[in-house]
C-alpha cells in the first residue's frame, strides 16, 4: 500500500505553527434517515471509501492538536473506518447515546472540549468534499477577529432546498440559522446557506449549548441554534462566504450521493487526461479511483474500473469490461476485455485476457502470459512462461519460460488444507494436466496430456497417464 500523503511538509509545519490550539470535531453518529439504508450514512461510499475517511483525510491534513469524532448508530464500525484513517492513537470518540440532533451531538464531546481554551473546527461527517484550503481560510478568518465566538462556513447556492438558511440582519451581519422544515416561504427563498461547519470557541460554544431547546419541527436540539444564541448574548458572530458550492455538498440522499461520485470520477478522469497523458476512449464510462495513479500513453477502454490505490504503468492498454483493484501493472502491459485483477503485481510487457482472474498476490513476471479463462491465486508466473487457455493455478511457483497446458490443473485443496505446486523453468505441462499438491516439477521435465502427477518430477523427466509415471523421452 502507498502511504497517505496528505499536505506538503512545508505546509505541515506552517500550520502547526499557526494552529496549535486546534481541536477537530466531526459529528458522525446521526443514522442518516434519507439514505434509506440499513448502513449508517457516513459508512456509505464515496470513490470507494466510506464518506467518513474523506472527511478524516481532511481533518489529518490540518495536523490538528486533537481529532474527536461523535459516533453512535453503528459506532463501532465508524470507529473502525475512523481509526483506519487516523490511527487509533490520535483519535478520541465520544458516544452520543441517541441521536437528537447536532447539537445534542456536539454536546456528547463537551467532557473533552468545554473547559478547553481551543478553536473547534465542527465538520460533518456526510460533508466530504471540503478541501483543507477552505477550512485554512475559514480559521484564519475567525483568529482574524480576535473576540470571534464563532465562524460559520456559507455557500450561496441556486437550490438551497433541504440546507440551514442564513439570515442576516439589515446590516448584512448574522442573525440566525433557519432549517429549511422551520422556515417561512421569505426564509426559504434565501440562497445562502449554512455548509454545517464552523468555527467556535470552545468555551463558549459549550456554554451556549446549555441554553439550545428543541421547540422545532423535528423535535432536535439543533447546533444551529448556538450561533444566534452566541450573538443574543453580545459575542461576535461571523459569516465566512465560500465561492464554490461544490464543496459543501452533503450526501444526505443516495441522489446526492450518485452526484458527488460523478463529480470525484470526473474530477480524477480530466486530471489524468489533462496531466497525466492517459487516454481515456470514453471518459463518461470509466471509473478511476482517486488514489490510483495511471502512466502516460496508457489506452483505457470504455467501462474499465480502477480501485483502491492501483498503481498502472505507461503505454498499456486495458480493453472493456476489465477491474483492476490494488493491483500494481507495470509499463506496456496489454489486458483485454473482461478481466479482473485483485491485489496482485503485473510486470512489464505482460499480456493478460481476456476473461483471467489474478487474486490474491498473484504475480506475473516480465513478459509473462495468462490467456482466457486462466485464474491464478497466490501464484508467482516467472519470465516468459505462458498459461494460455482454461486453467487454475493456485498456491504455485511457476519457473521462467514455461509453458502450461490448455486446461491445467493444481488441485491444491484436500478439503482441510491448502498446498504449493512448484513447477521449474523450461518445463512443458500438457494440456489438461492435474497437479496433486504437494508436488513439485524440476526444470525441463514435461507431463503428458491427459496425466495425474501425483508424485514429483524429477528435471528433464517426462511423466504420462494416470497416476503419471516416468517415460522416456522418444
Ligand atoms: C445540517 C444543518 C444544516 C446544514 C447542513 C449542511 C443542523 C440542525 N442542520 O443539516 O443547517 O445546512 O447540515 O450539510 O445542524 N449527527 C449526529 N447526531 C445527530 C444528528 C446528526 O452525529 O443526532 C451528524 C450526522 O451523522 C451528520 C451530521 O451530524 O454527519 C449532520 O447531520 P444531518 O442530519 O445530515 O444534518 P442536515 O439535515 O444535513
Ligand atoms: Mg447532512
Amino acid at each position: 500500500m502507498r502511504p497517505i500523503v496528505f499536505v506538503a511538509k512545508s505546509h505541515l509545519m506552517e500550520i502547526r505553527e499557526e494552529r496549535n490550539d486546534l481541536d477537530i470535531l466531526i459529528l458522525a453518529a446521526g443514522l442518516g434517515t434519507r439514505m434509506r439504508s440499513d448502513v449508517v450514512k457516513v459508512l456509505h461510499k464515496l470513490d470507494g471509501r466510506p464518506l467518513i475517511d474523506h472527511v478524516c483525510r481532511t481533518a489529518a491534513s490540518l495536523a490538528p492538536r486533537n481529532v474527536y469524532v461523535v459516533i453512535g448508530h453503528q459506532g463501532d464500525a465508524v470507529k473502525s473506518a475512523v481509526s483506519r484513517v487516523l490511527g487509533e492513537d490520535n483519535v478520541r470518540f465520544a458516544v452520543q447515546r441517541s441521536q437528537n440532533g447536532t447539537g445534542d451531538a456536539v454536546n456528547a464531546a463537551r467532557e473533552f472540549l468545554e473547559n478547553e481554551d481551543a478553536t473547534v473546527l465542527v465538520l460533518s461527517g456526510d460533508v466530504p468534499m471540503i478541501r483543507p484550503e477552505t477550512l485554512s481560510a475559514l480559521i484564519a478568518r475567525h483568529k482574524s477577529v480576535g473576540r470571534a465566538a464563532c465562524s460559520i462556513l456559507s455557500v450561496d447556492l441556486a437550490d438551497p432546498f433541504g440546507y440551514g438558511r442564513i439570515i442576516r440582519d439589515i446590516n448584512g451581519n448574522f442573525e440566525k440559522i433557519v432549517e429549511q422544515k422551520d422556515a417561512t416561504d421569505l426564509e426559504r427563498a434565501v440562497s445562502e446557506v449554512n455548509s454545517g461547519i464552523y468555527c467556535f470557541n470552545a468555551k463558549k460554544l459549550f456554554a451556549a449549548l446549555k441554553d439550545v431547546e428543541n421547540h422545532n419541527s423535528q423535535g432536535e436540539y439543533y447546533l444551529t441554534d448556538v450561533p444566534a444564541l452566541l450573538r443574543t448574548s453580545g459575542e461576535t458572530v461571523l459569516i465566512y462566504k465560500h465561492g464554490d458550492a461544490g464543496e459543501i455538498e452533503g450526501a444526505n440522499n443516495r441522489v446526492q450521493l450518485a452526484d458527488l461520485e460523478r463529480f470525484v470520477r470526473t474530477r480524477t478522469i480530466t486530471r489524468m487526461m489533462l496531466e497525466d497523458g492517459v487516454t481515456f476512449v470514453d471518459p463518461k464510462n470509466a471509473y478511476v479511483s482517486e488514489d490510483s495513479a495511471v502512466g502516460r500513453d496508457t489506452v483505457i477502454y470504455p467501462n474499465v474500473t480502477i480501485e483502491g490505490d492501483s498503481v498502472i504503468g505507461k503505454g498499456c492498454v486495458i480493453r472493456s469490461g476489465t477491474r483492476i483493484v490494488n493491483s500494481n501493472i507495470a509499463d506496456d502491459v496489454e489486458i483485454l476485455d473482461n478481466c479482473l485483477i485483485a491485489d496482485s503485481t503485473v510486470g512489464e510487457g505482460c499480456k493478460i485476457g481476456p476473461m483471467a482472474h489474478l487474486r490474491g498476490n498473484a504475480v506475473m513476471a516480465e513478459g509473462s502470459k495468462v490467456g482466457n479463462f486462466v485464474e491464478l491465486k497466490k501464484t508467482t508466473l516467472g519470465k516468459g512462461s505462458k498459461a494460455n487457455h482454461l486453467t487454475y493455478l493456485g498456491d504455485a511457483n511457476i519457473g521462467e519460460r514455461t509453458n502450461i497446458g490448455a486446461g491445467t490443473i493444481t488441485c491444491n485443496y484436500d478439503g482441510k488444507n491448502k498446498h504449493q505446486t512448484n513447477i521449474g523453468s523450461d518445463v512443458k505441462i500438457g494440456s489438461d494436466t492435474m497437479l496433486v499438491a504437494p508436488v513439485s516439477v524440476g526444470d525441463g521435465a514435461s507431463t503428458g496430456a491427459g496425466s495425474v502427477v501425483t508424485k514429483d518430477v524429477e528435471p528433464g523427466e517426462l511423466v504420462v497417464g494416470v497416476p503419471a509415471k516416468k517415460r522416456t523421452k522418444a
